[in-house]
This record gives C-alpha cells, sequence and structure tokens, in this order.
C-alpha cells in the first residue's frame, strides 16, 4: 500500500482505536489525541471494575477482551488506526504475556487487516526480541512480530522506561523507597544504564507518527537525551522526595529470589521479577533519535518530577476527601439505580 493511502484527506477526523487506554500511557496518549481533533475509541476489557479512564475526556468505549475475535470486530468497526498500549507486565506474578501480549495482539492485527485498517501503532521495548531470555522482551518481540506480518502498514516504537505521573517506574520505586526500612537494596549495585523517556515525549512520538508517511513500516527505537545508572536514578528520587536510605547492593539472583517470596505473598507490590528483568541489563539506544527523526529535544529526567514531591497533609486530606466522595457518589448512583429498576 502506498503512503498516499495511509494518509488520506484531513477533513474527515480520523478514527482511533487506542488498547490500554486506562493505563498509564494510554491515559497520557487518549488526552493528546482528543486535544489533536482525532476520533477516539478505547477498548477496555470486561472487568468489574470501574475504568481508569482519564477524566473530562469524550471517548467511545468498547468492551472485549482480545481473545474474542467477534467483539475485536464490533470494535474494530469504522476505524482507521489502532494504537495497541494493552498489555499485562505491569501485572506482575498475575501477568499474562501469552494471552494478552502475544496472543492478543496477534488476534487484534488480524482483524485490523480483514477490516482494512490504514496504520497500526504498536508500544514496544528496547531489546524487543522473540529470542529473548527475558519473558516480557520475548513477547514483545513476537507480538512485533505478528503486526508486520499481518500486512497492515505499521509503526512500532520500542521504548525505553517511561516516566511520568502514576507511572510504574518513578512513582514504583518511590513508593519502595518509602516503605524501605532505613537501607535499600540495589541489583547488582545498580549499575544498569537507563535512559528514562518523559512521557509527553512518548506521546509526541505517536502523535507525529500518525501525521508522518516515512514513518510507515519502520521501527524506532526512542529514549530520553540522558543516561543515568539505576543507583544515579535513585540517587535522584531520593533527593526530590527528600528521604535518606542507605544503598547497598545485593546479587540479582538473591534479589530475585526475594522478590519472587514477597510478590506470591503480595501480588500488588510494586516490584516484581518482571521489573528486577528489565533492570538487569543496560536498557539504553542512540541518545540523538528523538532530535534528529522527530526534531524533539527530550525533556531532562531531574526537571520532570515534580508529581513525586511529597504533598502537605492538609492537601492529602483535601484529596482523600474528594476520592471518598466521589466513591461514596458512585455507589448511591449505582444503588439507586438498582431500586428505580426493582420498581
Ligand atoms: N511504561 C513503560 O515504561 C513502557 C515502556 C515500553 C513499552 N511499554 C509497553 O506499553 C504498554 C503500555 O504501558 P503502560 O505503562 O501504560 O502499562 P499499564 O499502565 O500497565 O497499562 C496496561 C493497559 O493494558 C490493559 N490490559 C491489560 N491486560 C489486558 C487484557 N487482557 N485485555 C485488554 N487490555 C488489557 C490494562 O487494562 P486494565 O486497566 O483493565 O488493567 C491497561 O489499560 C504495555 O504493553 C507496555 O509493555 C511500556
Amino acid at each position: 500500500m502506498s503512503n498516499a493511502a495511509v494518509f488520506p484527506s484531513a477533513i474527515i477526523p480520523m478514527m482511533i482505536l487506542v488498547t490500554g487506554g486506562t493505563g498509564f500511557v494510554g491515559r497520557a496518549l487518549i488526552r493528546q489525541l482528543v486535544s489533536a481533533g482525532y476520533h477516539v475509541r478505547t477498548l477496555i476489557r470486561p472487568s468489574p471494575r470501574t475504568p481508569r479512564l482519564p477524566r473530562g475526556v469524550p471517548v467511545e468505549v468498547a468492551v472485549t477482551g482480545l481473545s474474542d475475535i467477534r467483539g475485536l470486530r464490533a470494535a474494530l468497526r469504522e476505524v482507521d488506526i489502532v494504537i495497541h498500549l494493552a498489555g499485562s507486565e505491569s501485572q506482575g506474578a498475575r501477568a499474562t504475556l501469552l494471552d494478552t501480549d502475544v496472543r492478543g495482539t496477534r488476534n487484534l492485527a488480524q482483524v485490523a487487516a480483514e477490516a482494512g485498517v490504514r496504520h497500526f501503532l504498536f508500544l514496544s521495548h528496547l531489546d524487543a526480541d522473540r529470542a529473548s531470555a527475558f519473558p516480557v522482551l520475548k513477547a514483545k518481540g513476537i507480538a512485533e512480530e505478528y503486526i508486520r506480518r499481518s500486512g497492515v502498514p505499521y509503526t512500532i516504537f520500542r521504548s525505553a522506561i517511561v516516566f511520568g505521573p502514576g507511572d510504574h517506574f518513578t512513582t514504583a520505586l518511590a513508593h519502595l523507597l518509602r516503605l524501605a526500612p532505613g537501607i535499600f537494596p540495589l541489583p547488582n549495585g545498580g549499575k544498569t544504564l537507563l535512559q528514562p523517556l518523559w512521557i509527553e515525549d512518548l506521546t509526541a512520538c505517536f502523535l507525529w507518527a500518525l501525521e508522518e508517511p516515512t514513518a510507515i513500516n519502520q521501527t524506532y527505537e526512542i529514549g530520553g537525551s540522558e543516561r543515568f545508572t539505576l543507583r544515579e536514578v535513585v540517587e535522584i528520587l531520593l533527593s526530590v522526595t527528600r528521604r535518606r536510605r542507605l544503598l547497598v547492593s545485593l546479587p540479582l539472583p538473591l534479589l530475585r529470589a526475594f522478590v519472587m517470596v514477597v510478590e506470591t505473598f503480595f501480588p500488588s507490590i510494586p516490584a516484581s521479577t518482571l521489573w528486577l528483568d528489565y533492570l538487569a541489563v543496560n536498557r539504553t539506544c542512540p541518545i540523538d533519535t528523538l532530535p534528529r527523526v522527530i526534531g524533539l529535544m527530550p525533556a531532562r529526567f531531574a526537571y520532570r518530577l515534580d508529581y513525586l514531591i511529597p504533598k502537605p497533609w492538609y492537601l492529602r486530606l483535601r484529596d482523600a476527601l474528594i476520592v471518598q466522595g466521589r466513591k461514596a457518589r458512585h455507589s448511591f448512583r449505582t444503588a439507586w439505580q438498582k431500586m428505580r429498576k426493582q420498581e
């Protein structure tokens, strides 16, 4: 398919299906897409929980699982573009990499091809490889292959670790640092190199790819403009959150065994063995990709961490009251609707 066919007249706003729209990246991206004038439909899986969609942003919702082919067909009706962000790795011990990340992507790519989707964008990891020994990177490598083979024009971003409000990296680390009793273990001395990417720079990459014909059938490795060891990252977070912890080196296998035990009993802890995999080897890419390809200078890491600064007690109390108020309103509304139905 020629690139001209992929980028039709801009007069009719394009319909974009975003999977994973309730996640950290999805929520930020949907906001940007809607403010850029795209029509957005988000796919959410059936669940009794209230979906965490971005507030005050008009989006259509399609409720279906990634294994439900008929549901996917319905979700893709009139869709021009798919941005696939659904993934299970942040669920740690409960992650369903094979079902969600691998088979789910295969199903979605297949149905997207049948439905004549013009562009399929996917968020993968640096070092994704179907032969990787790390489960998440292997799953992403296989998922990428399904997308490339589907025949749908694609753009894949292999991203470094992303940071921003509600992320699974700095927020999780800051939380662990808060819980740590005076000392904090670093896998192998925290020597792994990371290249954190600011969430808004990532969303800018997606918006760029939607408008850029040369992005078709390309895989980009993207990351921030600075590289830090994990130890440096932790030191920056300690300084931002005004805490002191003694950083001690722990051999990775020992830390892994410890995390395995802890995640068995507390599956929702913000660290998992999948997370440790990510920190096992350097996760970097060329520093100049974003300025060179996209014309964007990535944000500096230490300048964007204000969302981690602890709030004074009265602001936390205010926020807690707002959340409780919302929950009470929701329960009241549900009970009221039930009562009306019974009448
Ligand atoms: N964050 C990063 O640093 C980073 C870097 C590179 C690549 N990635 C990839 O980018 C994607 C998004 O990352 P994220 O940080 O936004 O992850 P996240 O916060 O964990 O969000 C994951 C999203 O996937 C959805 N999901 C999970 N299992 C699903 C299923 N079986 N069916 C349908 N939806 C399902 C979740 O829905 P629920 O709300 O229902 O759970 C959620 O909306 C992931 O695939 C991740 O591997 C992330």
